[in-house]
């Protein structure tokens, strides 16, 4: 996969709508044949790992506090020029909410919201012709450990591996198993 197809990939990525619009995930890229093999025992030995032109791994953030909610708020300044005063409300009600909030229930949120980036990128991969496969079988501490990603206080939610499908791939001629529209779509009109 070319470098401007993976920009696209990373741009619709830090698009996709957020709750709150504060973004508590991250994408690791990678692009690294020997890393990919090491993931790859971390992934039930599933060789689209291995195979992938990249790697993508969503992840949440771990610390999800005050300091986390008002860098977001100065990103805003920071855009927008908007004024504290307009500002700071919402930034206190916020901080206010998330502190009453058990750990479980933001990881929860925060792991809803990565994905939502996967549904972001899901699509995007399908216009732009890319073969992505979205993955939740791999083991997320050891994806932490292999790439650092304790000390970045991130951990792993989801795998997506990406590129273009090999010729000789039976699985990309299949029909898609899908209940009848019918069945999936209650249209009240
Ligand atoms: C959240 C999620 C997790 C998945 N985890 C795996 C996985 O670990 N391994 C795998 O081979 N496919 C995984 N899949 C892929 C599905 O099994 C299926 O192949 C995929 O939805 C594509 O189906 P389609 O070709 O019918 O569109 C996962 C899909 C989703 C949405």
């Amino acid at each position: 996969m070319t470098p401007d197809k993976c920009k696209i990939l990373e741009q619709a990525f830090n698009l996709t709508a957020t709750s709150y619009g504060l973004q508590p995930i991250k994408l690791v890229v990678v692009h690294d044949k020997e890393l990919q093999r090491e993931l790859m025992q971390f992934t039930y030995g599933q060789k689209q790992i291995a195979q992938a032109s990249h790697v993508f791994i969503i992840c949440i953030e771990r610390q999800i506090d005050r300091d986390f909610i008002h860098n977001y708020f100065n990103r805003v300044q920071e855009i927008r020029n908007t004024s504290n005063e307009i500002l700071d409300p919402y930034k206190g009600a916020l901080v206010e909410n998330f502190s009453k909030k058990e750990r479980e229930e933001v990881r929860n949120w925060a792991t809803n919201q990565a994905y939502l980036a996967l549904g972001t990128l899901l699509t995007v991969c399908a216009l732009e012709g890319i073969d992505s496969c979205p993955m939740e079988g791999f083991d997320p501490q050891a994806y932490d450990k292999l790439l650092g990603l304790d000390r970045k206080k991130l951990t792993s939610v989801l795998v997506l591996p990406v590129g273009y499908r090999a010729d000789d791939d039976f699985f990309a001629g299949l029909k898609k198993v899908r209940r009848d529209l019918n069945d999936s779509i209650i249209r009240i009109l």
